[in-house]
């Protein structure tokens, strides 16, 4: 018998991870151009925990009348189809909804989601190591976009927490635009960060032509750009003037269901890194939240509504 409700996870009054609910919702069918998506992985990602916390309430970027919903990433399959879409029920798919304010997310059971935004999964990746891309492999090419190509007087780019989920992704695909790759991290990330083809330090010193803040070190990683190089910020709304003449820019990922497509089969061929960390049940999402929140967790913890 078909259900007309599905479980989701939500923040009412945001208070960190023991204020997030799991609730029942109706079930809404998808319009024009829009597939509904059984999920059946959303990983966990830090600005999950910064909506939970209530972070992004309080720069005044929520404005929901009962809950916001938490999650971006999501992977799953293709229930239902609206008008216009030529994605066969059945479809294994992977995506991102971006924005804060949302009284849905990945955290669910079910979504539904412009087909535009989703990118077909390749046999051989699982959807559980797919839902760990979305998110952070287009911040990463959204980045490398944003830098563009290597400049010409200088292809140093340095990488700031390049063992992250970020990070990791812009140390592999910067290497496509001609830049000469380090990756800052900790001293015990060194052998993952060069199999990633990138050099590495535990502490850099100045003088960097470009440098991408995926461990968003800020200040400290603006003064390690040489004059007249480029800077990458992940956090909009704390961006940083420039000084020196450096270049500042700051990403904000928005969905790409073609680049997405790209990345999933780079990392179907094992190019770029899968990085599941664990598989949690959606009911235990609170606890998935207080693990990452202590840091040094290296790849996503990945909840699925599955029990
Ligand atoms: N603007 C956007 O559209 C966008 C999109 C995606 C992500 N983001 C943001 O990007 C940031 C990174 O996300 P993520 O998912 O990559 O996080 P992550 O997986 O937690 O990675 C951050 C990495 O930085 C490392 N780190 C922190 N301080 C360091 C230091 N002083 N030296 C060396 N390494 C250091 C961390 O190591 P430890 O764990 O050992 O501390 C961790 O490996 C987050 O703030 C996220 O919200 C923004």
């Amino acid at each position: 018998m078909s259900t007309s409700t599905f479980r989701t996870a939500v923040v009412r009054t945001p208070g960190g991870p023991d204020s997030i609910e799991i609730i029942d919702v109706p079930i809404v069918e998808p319009g024009p151009g829009e597939v509904r998506v059984a999920i059946a992985g959303a990983s966990v990602n830090p600005v999950d925990l910064g909506v939970a916390a209530g972070v992004f309430h309080g720069m005044g970027l929520v404005n929901q009348p009962e809950w916001t919903g938490l999650g971006w990433d999501f992977a799953g399959t293709v229930v239902a189809a609206g008008p216009g879409v030529d994605l066969a029920v059945g479809t294994r798919v992977a995506g991102l909804v971006d924005g804060f304010d949302r009284d849905f997310g990945t955290y669910a059971e079910q979504l539904v989601v412009p087909a535009a935004d989703v990118a077909v999964v390749p046999d051989g990746l699982d959807l559980v190591a797919a839902a760990t891309v979305p998110l952070n492999g287009l911040a990463a090419a959204q980045i490398v976009d944003l830098r563009g190509d290597a400049l010409t007087d200088g292809n140093r780019l340095l990488i700031t927490g390049a063992a992250g989920a970020v990070g990791a992704y812009v140390a592999a695909l910067a290497q496509d635009r001609g830049w000469q790759v380090t990756g800052l991290a900790r001293p015990h990330d060194e052998e993952f960060i060069r199999g990633l083809g990138a050099d590495f330090t535990s502490q850099a010193e100045p003088g960097w032509d470009a440098v991408a803040d995926a461990a968003v070190l800020h200040e400290q990683a603006l003064s390690l750009v040489r004059d007249g190089g480029a800077f990458v910020g992940v956090q909009p709304g704390r961006e940083l003037a420039s000084e020196r003449g450096i270049t500042v820019a700051v990403v904000v990922t928005h969905p790409d269901g073609p680049r997405l497509a790209g990345l999933l089969e780079r990392t179907a061929s094992g190019e770029l890194p899968t990085r599941v960390h664990a598989v949690v049940p959606l009911d235990q999402v609170a606890d998935a939240h207080r693990a990452m929140a202590k840091g040094g967790v290296r790849g996503r913890y990945v909840l699925t509504p599955k029990t």
